[in-house]
């Protein structure tokens, strides 16, 4: 999204719920390149440090690169608003698009924000359609007119981690590639990178090559920037499980069943670079 297809979108201020390291991303990519004025809500008034502490962090080193002037980036920083929790989603009456992950929160949602607000989900394998239906308000039928109107708000809107990374042509100016998927679990690209990193945690898992062979023969013989059991380290294993679970319930196909090692490593409490600990150590 470049600054000209937000704006003709009518999104003149978006809403971020959650300030991790998806939340932030997102919202320093429409700061910085669509320019967009940006409201992040998140309950825990610790993340919200953490994550503007990282935004702060990447907008001086785009600054040291040469990539932004100063100028620039404190005009993007100053875009970054922050929801207090005493407001809380009261605090979002004035954006006209929000961006959420969880499922439970878009009843409440669709409750506070103004009637013609669009909330995205950046869901990487929830079905739209049960996200969607859960916005309808209590009392309206899924048939009925304002039931249409108010699913009808919700979209799927899917980003990638790292999301200042991942987003480099928004920085050109250029506008980012946007690719449709039908609702289906997994949507594209989950459903074709989960059962490729199951598979390498299978052989693993059975011995057939040592983590390091598996990851290098990945970033030496395709070219992948990471091997596939840095890359499930990198999105955390417990998403990776669960992303997977959705594939094989969503889908009853024996084919998506999670390798067994990934299931252990997340009862051992292992869920990579996050916590230190995954196919690899990070302490
Ligand atoms: N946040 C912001 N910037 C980051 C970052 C992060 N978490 N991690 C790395 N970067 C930046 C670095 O600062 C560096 O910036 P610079 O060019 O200004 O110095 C740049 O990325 C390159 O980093 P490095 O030189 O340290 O290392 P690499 O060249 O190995 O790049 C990588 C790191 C960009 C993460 C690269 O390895 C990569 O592209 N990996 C694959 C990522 C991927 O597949 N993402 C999709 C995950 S799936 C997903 O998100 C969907 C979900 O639903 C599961």
């Amino acid at each position: 999204m470049s600054a000209a297809p937000l704006v003709a979108h009518g999104i003149r201020r978006l809403g971020v719920l959650g300030a991790g390291q998806m939340g932030t991303g997102i919202a320093m990519v429409s700061a910085v390149r669509a320019k967009v004025p940006v409201s992040i809500y998140d309950r825990s008034p610790e993340q919200v440090k953490k994550g503007l502490g990282l935004m702060d962090k990447l907008l001086d080193k785009d600054v040291a690169k040469g990539r932004l002037t100063s100028e620039q980036a404190k005009e993007a920083r100053d875009r970054v608003s922050v929801v207090g929790t005493e407001a809380g989603l009261k605090g979002l009456r004035d954006v006209d698009m929000v961006v959420e992950l969880k499922q439970s929160i878009f009843a409440s949602l669709a409750a506070e924000l103004r009637p013609d607000a669009i909330l995205a989900t950046n869901t990487s394998s929830i079905s739209i359609t049960k996200i969607a239906n859960s916005a309808i308000p209590e009392g309206s039928s899924a048939s009925s007119e304002e039931g249409k109107k108010s699913a009808s708000r919700v979209v799927g809107l899917h980003f990638f981690n790292p999301v200042p990374v991942m987003q480099k042509p928004i920085f050109t100016g250029l506008p980012t590639e946007v690719t449709v998927s039908k609702d289906v679990p997994g949507f594209v690209s989950n459903a074709l990178l989960m059962p490729f990193l199951n598979e390498a945690i299978m052989h693993l898992e059975k011995g057939i090559a040592t983590r390091e062979d598996i990851d290098t023969t990945l970033k030496l013989g395709m070219n992948h920037p990471m091997g596939p059991l840095q890359l499930a380290d990198f999105i955390g294993l417990d998403t990776c499980l669960a992303i997977q679970r959705t594939l094989y319930e969503g889908t009853g196909d024996s084919k998506y069943r999670p390798a067994i090692l990934l299931e252990r490593m997340v009862d051992a409490g292992w869920l990579g670079k996050k916590n230190g600990k995954g196919f690899y150590d990070y302490n």
